[in-house]
This record gives structure tokens, sequence and C-alpha cells, in this order.
């Protein structure tokens, strides 16, 4: 990133956070008087299975993927209540921006946080044993409070990934956008060229996008490879869209 000022990252404020009511003590240890930080964009989201299934791609396969699945979209915390089923998202910047919030939430695993760096937001955290039906122990969940990207390349997927253009101002943007020109619709794992009952409105014309998605979506149209899959972009448009997680 060349401009320092523009750094950015994304956090997520996670739902085992929500239910302990830490929303507060995050923001305000993640705030400018502590971090430097100023906030670029923040929301409540209902997170879908496809969201949190691209979000935490890397991890697709491993023990604890299902779980974290359900960890995130709010089925473990809130599965009688979808009406709870949320995280806040936010979008925080400024030197630094990635290597603060890290700091601020500490090591993944909440024992080693509470060993390694009391006081961290990771420390509050919890591990919850997996038990298969037989009640054998299969492995673990890890319930960290709260989400910070990694790297600079990470907040970049990350950011575009939870968040239109539009809903960060236009000074803030860090990323190229670009208007479009093109209408298309989604439903089923597919792109339509016209609405159809049940489809969701991806693009119209005139609407600004990020222009790497702009870029996959024509490639993935005209059925070429893509850098990244259909449901890498549209996924942030189904945000608060649809219901029915757990
Ligand atoms: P995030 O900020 O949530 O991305 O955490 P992280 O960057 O510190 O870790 P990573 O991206 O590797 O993992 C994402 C999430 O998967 C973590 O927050 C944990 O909830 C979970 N996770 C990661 N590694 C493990 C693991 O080895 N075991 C278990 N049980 N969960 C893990
Ligand atoms: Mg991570």
């Amino acid at each position: 990133m060349r401009n320092r000022e523009l750094e950015q990252t994304l956090a997520l404020i996670k739902p085992d956070a929500l239910k302990n009511s830490l929303t507060g003590y995050v923001l305000s240890q993640l705030s400018e008087f502590h971090t430097g930080l100023i906030f670029a964009g923040t929301k409540v989201v209902h997170v879908t299975r496809m969201l949190a299934e691209v979000h935490y791609e890397e991890h697709r396969g491993k023990v604890f993927y299902p779980s974290l699945i359900d960890y995130i979209t709010g089925c473990v915390h809130y599965p009688e209540e979808p009406h709870r089923q949320r995280v806040i998202a936010i979008v925080y910047q400024g030197p630094d921006a990635v290597k603060k919030v890290r700091e601020v939430a500490g090591p993944t695993n909440p024992h080693a946080a509470r060993e390694q760096k009391p006081g961290c937001v990771r420390s509050l955290g919890t591990i919850v044993t997996l038990k298969d039906g037989t009640g054998k122990e299969v492995g673990e969940r890890m319930d960290n409070l709260i989400h910070a990207s990694a790297t600079d390349e990470e907040a970049e997927r990350e950011i575009k990934l939870w968040f239109k253009p539009n809903e960060i101002p236009p000074f803030m943007r860090a990323y190229s956008t670009a208007r479009s020109e093109e209408l298309c619709y989604f439903r089923d794992d597919a792109l339509l060229p016209n609405y159809e009952p049940d489809s969701v409105c991806v693009v119209a014309p005139g609407d600004v996008m990020w222009e790497s998605d702009l870029e996959a979506l024509r490639l993935i149209q005209q059925g070429r490879q893509a850098p990244c899959g259909l449901r890498d972009v549209v996924a942030k448009y189904l945000l608060n869209e649809t219901t029915g997680n757990c």
C-alpha cells in the first residue's frame, strides 16, 4: 500500500462478542484514541453461508471448518433467534491499520492469547470442545470474538468481499472502482441477463463497483477463467437479502 494514510483493514465483531455484550469494549479498544485509526465503513450483517464459506475459504476441509461456518453465521450462539444472527463489519483506516487491529485482537487461540498477551480482546474468548454423535472428542472451536485481516492482500480481498464501494465514503476508498454498463442478476449460483423471480440484482448500468469485481464478472459472463469465483463477487450483494442460515 503506497499511501499509508489509506491503509485499511477489515474487522468483524463476531456473534460471541455480541452475545457477551462486548461490542462497546471492542470498539473502545479499536478507537482512534487507542489505535489512531478511523472508521471508513461499518454495517450490521446477517452472514449468509455463502459469505462465510468464501470468507473462510482457506480453511475448507479442516476438521473445525463446519463449526467455524456455524459460528460466524450466528447458528452457534443464536440457533433459535435469526434476528440476532449477525456480525458487525468495520473497515478501519490509517497507518499500519492491519498490524494495529491484529495487535488489539491478539493470538487466534484464546488460551494462547491469555498466556501471551493478557488484555488483548481474544484473551476474553473461549475454546469449545467438538464431539461427534457418540460423544467422542473430534476437535475444538475457537470462539475468539473478533476477526482482523492478517495482511494487506487479505484486507483488500476481505473489504471487497464484505463492502460495496458506495458503503465507503468516496475519499476513503482504497481500491479502484469503475462504473458498470452492465445489467445482471444472480440466482442459483448463476448470472442472469434479466430479472427472474427470486433473483437479486448484482449490478445495474451506472452502478459503481470494485473494478476487479467488474472485470471478474465480465470474464465469468464470457465463460473465461477469472481471478476469483462468481460467489466471491456476488456474496456482498446477497447480504441481508436472504434468511435461514441454520
Ligand atoms: P481471523 O481473524 O478470524 O481470520 O483469525 P486468524 O487470522 O487469527 O486465524 P485464521 O485466519 O488462521 O483462522 C480463522 C478462524 O478459524 C480463527 O479465528 C479460528 O476461529 C479458526 N481456527 C484457525 N485455526 C484453527 C485451529 O487450528 N483450530 C481450530 N479449532 N480453529 C481454528
Ligand atoms: Mg485470518
